[in-house]
């Protein structure tokens, strides 16, 4: 039971349909959820799809910790409850714009199964697409582009994703890109086909 409902609050009444605004755009709308480690190309990954969805003329917008915890998350951390609360709230904003009618990209490590099942949960399963960009720990920490494994291994900084926090790879994801093996193009590829697949309108 919603804590809100002695406040009348009634669901949004637009007079125009998710449907309506799916035909304007020529595609259905989607979540396509990224989870991986800090450095597994999560956000590379998501510019290249996304520039590439934009140039289709698709309805495209990505969600990710540089738009998120800067504003709307900013007093959120790292501890298992803050990225909890982290994940729950991108759910809900997706969401929302999942009834734009919009295409959209969430990028965060989004390490525990629990919190993406609650995601999935939030969205809808049939609009939530899991996509596991999976790169070994090793070579994310040999790219270390930002220096956080460094200072994750000399205790600079604590809670971090495959160092002292851990990361519950997802036991059946939609996709899996495997960005060690196969070169961004490679990935960005494979994904934007199957992105065509799931957001084709039927009619
Ligand atoms: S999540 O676990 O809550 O999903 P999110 O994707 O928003 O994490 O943020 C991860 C980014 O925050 C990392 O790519 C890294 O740049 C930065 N970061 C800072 N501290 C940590 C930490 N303790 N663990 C993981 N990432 C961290």
């Amino acid at each position: 039971m919603s804590n809100f409902e002695h406040m009348n609050l009634i669901h949004s009444i637009s007079q125009i349909t998710r449907a309506q605004r799916e035909q304007q755009n020529g595609h259905k709308s989607l979540v396509v959820w990224f989870t991986g480690f800090s450095g597994s190309g999560k956000s590379t990954i998501a510019q290249e799809i996304e520039s590439k969805l934009f140039k289709q003329n698709f309805h495209v917008f990505t969600l990710d910790g540089d738009n998120t915890r800067l504003g709307i998350n900013s007093d959120l951390g790292f501890s298992p409850e803050d990225r909890s609360e982290n994940i729950r709230r991108v759910a809900e904003i997706a969401k929302l714009l999942l009834d734009s009618g919009a295409l959209i990209i969430t990028s965060f490590i989004s390490p525990f199964i629990a919190d993406r099942k609650k995601a999935k949960s939030i969205i809808g399963e049939v609009d939530f697409m899991e996509v596991y960009i999976d790169c070994p720990l090793e070579v994310c920490e040999s790219r270390d582009v930002k220096g956080l494994y460094k200072k994750a291994r000399n205790g600079q900084l604590k809670d971090f994703t495959g160092i002292d926090s851990p990361f519950e790879a997802p036991t059946s994801p939609d996709l899996v890109l495997k960005t060690a093996e196969n070169s961004v193009e490679e990935c960005v590829d494979y994904l934007f086909h199957e992105i065509l697949k799931r957001t084709r309108l039927t009619d």
